[in-house]
Formats: structure tokens, C-alpha cells, sequence
């Protein structure tokens, strides 16, 4: 597959300030054996900007499949391989950019672009970092991989496993996914384990079983997930010809996709990509809502939720594994934290889909923050603003179902209006009564 280029010396350096330690990049390492921190990937100098830059456009001429790979296009600025070879890619990434006038108005801003990850293979930006884990675990001999998900991670874990010709093995919280989403695991030959358990307390659980089984574990504490979840920001900047907005908004769960994104845009900007930061803004659910909490507070650690609720279920995390990353990530960035209600992300989604584009309930948190941050005068009027969908429409179609007939519920009971509700109309086999109606 492709042919193998320049690989600059990388290795896994602990992300704790304090300790730092290094191991080799072939080493299966999700925390630091010294202190417990998080791991990421470390690299030495890369080639000029200009280089790179022409590197990439070219590609988009290739018809290799790893020029092809939105991910591996931009490979130079995540060279942990040493053997492409390993690569198992189904064209993920590729996913445009997206203008959203009616959605840019109802956020309280002149223009509005969207990211839409939904775009990818098994539909989210999972699939951006699932093709680096995978890659990883194929080099590293690995028969066997396991995650556990909110129901995205799972899906796209299955089919790049099936593709590569592993076993996969996945934890999903019983009852608390979507359907679309349980589906696609399944299709895709999945063991799927089922557990009366919420994400944090079946996290904990596969970690024991991962060590106890030799399992390789591909969530996003996996620092070859990371590295493949950079390349959303690349290919946005590639997208934008290298002008950087001011705002990159998106939603927060497990807060491994925002240290991603803050890593790559530090990482573009060290290597003469870029010349500035956008600042970040991460969106959480009100009932999930840990990290706008610790924001709230300034300083000290993450309190975990015990019992976090949200009909958005792709972020309904209570203790966020990667939040030390992501607290890094907003503040270099000069970005910030909000939290939105339900009957927020619920009618911020449906004005994503008068769009003519949608998205699951998770990514249009992103657009009800917006509308907060500009009220409150955080982002103005005028700026540059990408937000990143990270889900495609149909992952949760009951939801939308719900909101529109108005039979959607808030966790504990309370009903979401469906301010913009779109009911379907049942009508006789009659074309008087049909064009009475319609006139
Ligand atoms: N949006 C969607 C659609 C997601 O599936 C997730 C996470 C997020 C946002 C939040 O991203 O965790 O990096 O902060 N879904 C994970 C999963 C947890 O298991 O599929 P994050």
C-alpha cells in the first residue's frame, strides 16, 4: 500500500508535565507505568511547511488508497509507522467543509461552516482515529481489540477490524445506545457484549479485562486514536487553504477528540503550518457535564458524575478519561467550556437539518453552545467559526422521530417542545382531500 515516507524518529513521552517519561512507540502503553498520567505521541522535526503543504494538494491526485485516506494524506505530521504496509483504511476522513447560513442566524453569527465527520465510512469522526489504532494493533501482532462505546467508537472499531482481519470484541452500556449505532457492530461481526452498566463503569471494567485477556484496547486513551483524530484539523486547514478561524467548536464526552484537535493545531503551528491558534469551545450536555464544571471552578481536578444523563447518549460520560489533555488544550488554545440543556441541543439540531444538512443529537450541542457563547458576547458576531459535526444524521433517527411528532422526553420525564417540529401528515386516498390540504 503507498510507499513508505520519511519517518522521523517517534517515540511515547508521558503527557504528565511533571514526569515526562519516554517509551518506545511499539511499547502497549495507555497510562505512564511511572506516575499514571496519559500517554501521547512524540516526534522528532518534520520538513519545511511549503513542502508539506504541497505534499498533501498533491495527493488528492494519487489513487493510492493511503493518498486517498483523509488521515493518511497528511501522514507527515503523525509518522509513528515505520511500515504502511499495516495500514487498514476504508477512505476515511475526506469529509467537507460546509456552509449553513440558517444554522449561522440561529447561532447568533454572519457565517457558519460546518465540519461534518458524519461524512466518514461507518459515519463519525471515530473513523478518523480508528484507522491510526488499527494500524498500530496490526504492527503490534495484535489478534484481538476491544472498546468500550457510546455507541460510535463501537461502530467504527467493528468495521475497521473486520477490514484487517481482527477479532472485536465490544462493551456498550445495555440500553443506553442508539439503535442505528448497536446495528452497525453487529453488521460488522462485532462480539458485542451488552452490560447493565454505565460508559465510565464499563471503561474501568475492560481496562481490568484488556490486561487480564491481552486485549488491545482501542479508546480514546489509545495514543494512536489521538494521532488519528488530528487529521480532522489538518484537512480543515488543507480545506481553508492553511487560513485559520477564529473558533473551532465542538461537542465534549470522554474529551479525547478536543485533545486531539488542541494537539494538532499546536503541532501545525511548531511546524510552520500555521502562524495562529483557533481557540477551542467544547459543548457539554447539562446532565454530562464534568468538564464545564472543573472550567467553572478554575483549577483543581475533575470531579467525576455519577449518574450523568443526556438524550444526546454519544456523550453521556460522567468521568472523562483524557480531561488533563483537554484542560491543556482549551486554555492554550484561549478557548472555553459551556454546557447546554436538552431542549437546546434538541432545537439547535433541528435548525441543522433545515440546513438540508444534520447531524445526531450529540453534534448539534455544538450549535446551541454557539448561540450561548455569542449571547453572552464570548464569540462575536463576526468571526470565523467551524463547528464540527461529529455524527451523521441517521445514527439516531428515533430521536428525531420523537422530537418531531413531540413525543421527545428529557431523562426524568420532562417534555421537549418541538419548537421546530415537522410532524408527517396522514391523509385518505383521495386527491380532493390531498389538494384541499395543499392549497
Ligand atoms: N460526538 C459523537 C457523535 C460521539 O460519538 C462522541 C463520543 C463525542 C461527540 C464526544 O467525543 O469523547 O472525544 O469527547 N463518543 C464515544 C463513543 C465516547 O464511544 O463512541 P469525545
Amino acid at each position: 500500500m503507498g510507499s513508505a515516507t520519511q519517518t522521523a524518529a517517534a517515540e511515547l513521552v508521558c503527557f504528565n508535565d511533571g514526569c515526562r517519561a519516554r517509551y518506545a512507540i511499539t511499547e502497549v502503553l495507555y497510562n505512564c507505568p511511572k506516575c499514571g498520567g496519559l500517554m501521547e505521541a512524540a516526534y522528532g522535526a518534520t520538513q519545511q511547511p511549503e513542502t508539506l503543504k504541497k505534499i498533501f494538494r498533491e495527493r488528492r491526485l494519487n489513487n493510492t488508497p493511503l493518498d486517498q485516506s483523509g488521515v493518511w494524506r497528511y501522514r507527515e505530521m503523525f509518522p509513528f509507522l515505520d511500515d504502511y504496509s499495516n495500514v487498514v483504511t476504508l477512505r476515511e476522513g475526506n469529509t467537507p467543509l460546509l456552509d449553513a447560513p440558517i444554522a449561522a442566524k440561529y447561532g447568533g453569527l454572519l457565517n457558519l461552516t460546518f465540519k461534518h465527520q458524519g461524512f466518514n465510512p461507518t459515519g463519525s469522526f471515530k473513523d478518523n482515529g480508528m484507522t491510526c489504532g488499527v494500524a498500530q494493533a496490526v504492527r503490534l501482532g495484535m489478534k484481538r481489540v476491544a472498546c468500550v462505546s457510546t455507541g460510535n467508537t463501537s461502530a467504527s472499531m467493528a468495521a475497521y477490524a473486520a477490514a484487517g482481519g481482527l477479532e472485536a470484541l465490544i462493551f456498550l452500556p445495555h440500553g443506553n445506545i442508539s439503535f442505528g449505532k448497536l446495528s452497525q457492530a453487529l453488521e460488522y461481526g462485532a462480539k458485542t457484549l451488552q452490560v447493565e452498566a454505565n460508559f465510565d463503569q464499563i471503561l474501568a471494567l475492560v481496562r481490568v479485562l484488556a490486561e487480564r485477556l491481552g486485549i488491545y484496547l482501542l479508546n480514546s486513551m489509545n495514543p494512536f486514536r489521538i494521532e488519528g483524530q488530528k487529521s480532522i484539523m489538518f484537512e480543515m486547514l488543507d480545506q481553508l487553504d492553511w487560513r485559520v478561524p477564529d473558533w473551532v467548536v465542538l461537542p465534549g464526552g470522554n474529551l479525547g477528540n478536543v485533545s486531539a484537535f488542541g494537539k494538532g493545531l499546536r503541532e501545525a503551528k511548531d511546524a510552520g503550518l500555521i502562524d495562529r491558534l483557533p481557540k477551542l469551545a467544547v459543548i457539554q450536555a447539562e446532565g454530562s457535564a464534568p468538564f464545564y464544571e472543573l472550567w467553572q471552578r478554575g483549577s483543581g481536578e475533575l470531579c467525576p458524575i455519577k449518574d450523568p444523563e443526556t438524550l444526546a447518549t454519544a456523550i453521556r460520560i460522567g468521568d472523562p478519561v483524557s480531561w488533563p489533555k483537554a484542560q491543556h488544550e482549551v486554555r492554550n488554545s484561549g478557548g472555553t467550556v459551556e454546557k447546554v440543556t436538552e431542549q437546546e441541543i434538541a432545537d439547535a439540531k433541528a435548525q441543522i437539518g433545515l440546513c438540508g444538512i444534520g447531524c445526531e443529537p450529540a453534534s448539534a450541542a455544538t450549535l446551541a453552545g454557539i448561540r450561548k457563547l455569542t449571547a453572552r458576547g464570548v464569540i462575536h458576531r463576526v468571526e470565523n467559526v467551524v463547528a464540527v459535526l461529529t455524527g451523521n444524521v441517521l445514527k439516531d433517527s428515533d430521536y428525531i422521530y420523537r422530537y418531531h411528532t413531540g413525543q421527545l422526553e428529557a431523562p426524568g420525564g420532562v417534555k421537549i417542545q418541538p419548537t421546530f417540529g415537522n410532524k408527517p401528515i396522514v391523509v385518505p386516498n383521495d386527491p380532493d382531500k390531498i389538494a384541499e390540504l395543499l392549497n
